[in-house]
């Protein structure tokens, strides 16, 4: 199929942000003499040149060029009460002024608050800290592994675990040969990594048993995210669960939840939890450190204390393991969750509805027909999350990231890329097309949104 060409759209939008973005444009110039292509993270610095953001409050951000941007990538999904909430920052600030926040190198009192409460919120019996997501998984499948002494790792086509060994394979969508989600996504990768991670299909029940039936009993683990993030932000669907809980049991694999997005994103827990299915491990960061750099590894004792003495699995956290301000953030962030539970996962989901319908109205009235993902389900009964996607057919079902990053059946271009720069140029800030909802955000914010994409869709539809 040929896909449509959106090259010279793209140079005009361009054109037009370089202008109106002077002062970020320099600073690109300036970035470039000593960080790779202006940064230190790809996703950030889209072309031509990332905004220099200068501060950021609730729903809002601002860049060196004075705009003030409506912001709904929300730190990678974790802000769940927009940027800088006040009620972290005053836990922040009283910590710092009383002496504590940066004596790194120890354990306190503090760090078994936070273990409890969120042992407590997510059914789990163990928990260790660490730094980011990518070392949450990474070490869930070495305990995986340990425990069950086999190679094996099976993960969803579309799934992200972080860059570590085991989540680089069959993350991007491939269209030569409709290989799709097959292909490891880095170069330097240990060899054995090709053969040794698996890769099926989300929501797809006999792919999953076929996997399982042919290699089960060398698979260490299954890991998936219950409620697929960037991928597509689609919810397993609840048989689906259930049953990787029950072949994993049968064949004595390891299930890991990588929950990093759908950790409290959804109520004061893990998502697996309002599906009523128990993961081995799960795996925990973004929503829990409300900013800050904090994440987690908990489940059952058994494989947790692999990590401990005599347990063989160096989980060692590293240098800022459970770093003060961050045990402080997440004892917060989690203690605010669980007392405004009541009225703020109602208010996200209300709005995180409005929000995905608003979008796709706004398109269709200029012509352009869009499909936001992010629904909930059967089990979980609302969501804060949202994707833009461009089918070229009316009633394309979103199951898998087979269906959302097959150019075929969506303009990825459109809703990647397309989309990011032209809602830039009207102060919002997007990534995949939307984000995420945090309480910070109005219904006015929405309507903003909502004026933002008709404008937007104006410009792509006079270039199509
Ligand atoms: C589901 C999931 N797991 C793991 C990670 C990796 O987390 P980090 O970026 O903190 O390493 C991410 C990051 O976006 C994620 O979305």
């Amino acid at each position: 199929m040929k896909h449509r060409d959106h090259t010279r759209l793209l140079a005009s939008l361009s054109e037009e942000y370089e202008k109106r973005s002077p002062r970020s444009a320099a600073l690109q110039a300036e970035a470039l003499r000593h960080l790779v292509d202006g940064g230190s993270h790809a996703l950030r610095l889209l072309q031509p040149f990332p905004p220099r953001i200068t501060g950021a409050a609730g729903a809002y951000l601002t860049d060196e060029d004075g705009h003030r941007i409506l912001d709904f990538w929300q730190g990678h999904y974790a802000n769940i009460l927009g940027h800088n909430p006040p009620a972290l920052l005053d836990a922040l600030r009283e910590g710092f002024a009383s002496g504590y926040g940066l004596q790194t190198g120890f354990t306190d009192r503090l760090q078994v608050q936070t273990a409890e409460l969120l042992c407590r919120l997510t059914a789990s019996e163990r928990v260790r800290f660490t730094t980011s997501g990518a070392l949450t998984t990474m070490y869930a499948v070495l305990l995986a592994r340990a425990f069950t002494g086999r190679d094996r790792i099976m993960k969803v086509g579309g799934g992200w675990h972080g860059a570590q060994p085991w989540g680089l394979k069959g993350v991007d969508y491939h269209d030569e040969n409709h290989s799709r989600f097959q292909h490891v996504e880095t170069k330097g990768l240990p060899t054995a990594i090709a053969r040794e991670v698996l890769v099926t299909r989300f929501n797809d029940p006999e792919m999953l048993e076929g996997l399982f039936r042919r290699h089960g009993n060398s698979v260490a683990c299954f890991i998936l995210e219950p409620f697929m993030g960037a991928g597509g932000f689609m919810p397993a669907e609840r048989q689906y669960l259930a049953l990787a809980r029950e072949l994993c049991t049968r064949y004595g694999a390891v299930l890991i939840f990588d929950e990093v997005i759908s950790g409290f994103r959804f109520h004061t827990g893990a998502v697996s939890q309002l599906y009523g299915v128990q993961p081995d491990l799960a795996t925990f960061a973004k929503a829990i450190g409300g900013g800050m750099p904090v994440a987690a590894v908990a489940g059952k004792a058994e494989l947790l204390n692999l990590a401990g003495r005599g347990g063989g699995v160096k989980f060692s956290g590293g240098t800022y393991s459970a770093h003060p301000a961050s045990m402080l953030a997440a004892r917060t962030m989690m203690g605010y969750l669980e007392a405004n539970a009541r009225d703020i996962y109602p208010r996200l989901a209300a709005l995180g509805e409005r929000c995905r319908r608003a979008v796709e109205a706004a398109f269709a009235a200029e012509g352009l027909h869009a499909v936001c993902t992010g629904d909930g389900n059967e089990a979980v009964p609302g969501s804060s999350l949202g994707m833009v996607h461009f089918p070229y057919r009316d009633g394309t079902r979103f199951r898998s990231p087979e269906d959302n990053r097959n150019p075929d059946i969506c303009d990825v271009v459109l809703g990647d890329t397309v989309v990011q720069l032209a809602l830039l140029l009207e102060d919002v800030y997007v990534v995949h097309g939307l984000g995420s909802l945090s309480t910070a955000h109005t219904e006015a914010d929405i309507e903003r949104l909502a004026e933002a994409c008709r404008r937007a869709a104006r410009r792509i539809r006079a270039s199509l």
